[in-house]
């Protein structure tokens, strides 16, 4: 795979966002998430989105002037309205605003409505963990999963994210999608004429298919766990959409297909400062304990370690800073100069 330095992708992205209208501040915010995504090897969430992000943008889908409303603030909650601008962006500061709330009084929630696509959930809970915290982030999205016993797209692919500093592990970070995969992966299938597991989607008949082609022909996502996923991604839609006031279910737009109309997504934040209630070291140790125990139990065979969620991506992270390089793929790379075209 094609490689970057680091530094070299920093300054084009920054670059980019701040030729596509977004404010300095701003600018700097999303390179920076997008950055952090990548070098934790989201590839999906990372830079190969940047020009879908700046055609939203050139289209006004995406406001630009960065401008927020907290329409309730106490000392431990707050609600944001976004007002239509970049998701990412709205939620580094909603989460922020979190952070400084949990450092004063314990706990600080920040609901986020009238928002965008906040790209890796994982990013923003990781922020409370690199502050010694307890973080909790989630988002809806446009409609892409059948609800169980339904075959239609009827609620987004939810993601949710939990993250907790965890000493000599760096950091818990679990990270997902309430589908079984996202549909990238079943594109890139599709674009290497492979087949897929017959429990990623239905086909637009409701019934099981192993054809990554069917998803395109009115296919639609499975929740992860049957039941189990479809109710989780429900939680999310309560926790950041229902709450928050922002569009539910259907009511959020397809950016995907429509890059002016204005995204209508939720986001829920949480930080609990651990330290308000327990000495931060004690905690780390006992997370420490937990993945020595859990990780020095037997394998199944053909497994050489038992992982922590976060690990693959907390080790991903730490080889790209070490080497100042990133791995960038075809397919990213060509989004880049896309980019970079658009603002030519
Ligand atoms: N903004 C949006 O609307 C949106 C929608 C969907 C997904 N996403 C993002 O897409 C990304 C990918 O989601 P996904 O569902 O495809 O992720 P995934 O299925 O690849 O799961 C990733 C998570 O599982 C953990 N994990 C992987 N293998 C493990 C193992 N053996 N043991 C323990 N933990 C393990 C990882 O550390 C990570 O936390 C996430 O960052 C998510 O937030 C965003």
């Amino acid at each position: 795979m094609p490689k970057m330095r680091i530094d070299e992708m920093e300054k084009r992205s920054y670059n980019v966002f701040l030729k596509a209208g977004l404010p300095e501040p701003d600018a700097k915010i999303i390179t920076q998430v997008l950055l952090t995504t990548e070098m934790r090897g989201i590839s999906t969430h990372g830079f190969i989105r940047i020009k879908k992000y700046v055609e939203c943008l050139l289209k006004e889908g995406i406001k630009k002037d960065g401008r927020y409303e907290l329409t309730y603030d106490s000392p431990v909650w707050a609600a944001m309205d976004g007002m239509g601008g970049a998701g990412i962006v709205l939620s580094h500061k909603a989460m922020s605003l979190a952070i400084e709330k949990a450092k004063k009084n314990g706990v600080g929630i920040v609901n986020v409505k009238n928002s965008h696509h906040f790209g890796a959930a994982g990013y923003y809970s990781g922020m409370c963990a690199e502050a010694g915290m307890i973080g909790i982030s989630m988002s809806n999205g446009d409609v892409l999963v059948a609800a169980t016993g339904s075959r239609e797209k009827t609620i987004g692919n939810n993601p949710f994210s939990y993250a907790a500093p965890a000493g000599k592990f760096g950091m818990i970070n679990f990270d997902i999608a309430t589908s079984m995969v996202s549909d990238m992966k079943i594109i890139a299938l599709q674009n290497e004429g492979k087949q897929m597991p017959d429990n990623w989607i239905i086909d637009k008949n409701g019934n099981k298919t192993q054809n990554p082609a069917d998803y395109l022909e009115g296919g639609v996502l499975l929740p992860f766990g049957g039941y189990k996923g479809y109710g989780l991604a429900m939680m999310v839609e309560v926790f950041a959409a229902i709450l928050s006031g922002s569009g539910i279910t259907n009511e959020v737009h397809a950016w995907n297909t429509d890059k002016s109309a204005s995204g209508n997504v939720g986001h829920f934040f949480m930080a609990i400062d651990i330290a308000k209630h327990m000495p931060l070291e004690i905690f780390k140790e006992r997370i420490e304990k937990m993945v020595d125990t859990i990780k020095s139990s037997k394998k199944v065979s053909g497994t050489d370690d038992i992982l922590y969620p976060g690990e693959l991506e907390y080790t991903k992270f730490k080889k790209c800073r070490e080497s100042g390089m990133l791995e960038i793929s075809e397919d990213c790379m060509d989004a880049i100069l896309q980019a970079e075209e658009l603002l030519h």
